[in-house]
């Protein structure tokens, strides 16, 4: 496995691939990898013949309040796995070849940055659409691989691809969760021994959702209702938000239809935020 730090560097290697007609994936990281970045490369490596990781902490998608510098950072853990895994290419630029001084330009998210996640982060999704893009620039991709874990950052870059008519096609990767349900996830290492056995309450939140869905109720409220009183039944959660909305615009659902809907819960667990989505079939 090659690592590169310049996007000269990046470029050249790729365009080198490009030549031998190997099919380029991408899977934008920012590190602290585990099992669920890990099924995103499996998932690359499936699907295209030459596979580029790139591992860099964003500092714009990170709010005031949010701590960039606490970020969980082990670069020489990420590379061993990475390399294990048969990776080609591991990218992982300073922020100072990300961003040039006094970089001003950014996309604009529009309505899907402003909802859910947009609504308590202000900010973040013009963070994320920026880099992806910078991100897609340079590496030049067929395919890009993105977690079901951060459905609303997958739905968006989706739109973003499309509206913007970017030349890659965006793929989604189930979710990859612990034996008990709990979403893994780099923040869930913040969580102490007691919010750790709480946690699993997002999940089976979502299930009653899910179940109640099965069993015919169409009302979005009766299920939202569900969601918030499992989560209720942990005191040690608070909830952010569980909402039950059109699996490609975000939109409430108000009742379930044929179209697909996805139900969307975030929480605060301590000083830890966690968030979880489930698809939800009514057949
Ligand atoms: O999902 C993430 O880890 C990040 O938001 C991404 C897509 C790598 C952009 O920084």
């Amino acid at each position: 496995m090659e690592q590169l730090g310049s996007k000269a560097e990046v470029r050249q290697a790729i365009a080198e691939a490009r030549r031998e007609d190997k099919r380029i994936a991408l899977v934008p990281t920012m590190g602290a990898l585990h099992d669920g970045h890990l099924s995103l490369v499996h998932a690359a490596r499936q699907r295209a013949d030459y596979v580029a990781v790139s591992v860099f902490v964003n500092p714009t998608q990170f709010g005031e309040a949010e701590d960039f510098a606490a970020y969980p950072r082990d670069l020489a853990r990420d590379l061993d796995l990475l390399g294990a895994e048969g990776v080609d290419l591991a990218f992982t630029p300073s922020p100072e070849v990300m961003y040039a001084p006094g970089a001003d330009v950014t996309i604009e998210p529009g309505r899907l940055g402003t909802v859910l996640e947009g609504a308590v982060r202000s900010g973040h999704f013009r963070g994320v659409c920026t880099i992806v893009t910078k991100l897609l620039s340079i590496t030049g991709p067929d395919l890009a691989f993105f977690g079901e874990k951060d459905y609303q950052q997958l739905v968006l870059v989706r739109r973003m691809v499309r509206d913007l008519d970017l030349p890659v096609k965006v793929v989604g990767a189930p979710t990859v969760r612990e034996c008990d349900g709990l979403a893994i996830s780099s923040r869930n290492a913040h969580l102490s021994a007691e919010e750790r056995a709480a946690a699993p309450v997002l999940y089976r939140a979502l299930r009653s959702a899910e179940t109640l869905a099965l069993g015919g109720e169409r009302d979005a409220a009766v299920l939202e209702d569900a969601m918030r009183s499992t989560v209720e039944s942990e005191p040690v959660m608070t909830l952010d938000y569980a909402a039950v909305v059109d699996a490609a615009s975000l939109e409430p659902s108000g009742e379930l239809g044929p179209k697909p809907a996805r139900a969307l819960i975030a929480a605060r667990i301590g000083r830890t935020r966690l968030i979880d989505n489930l698809s939800l079939e009514v057949g």
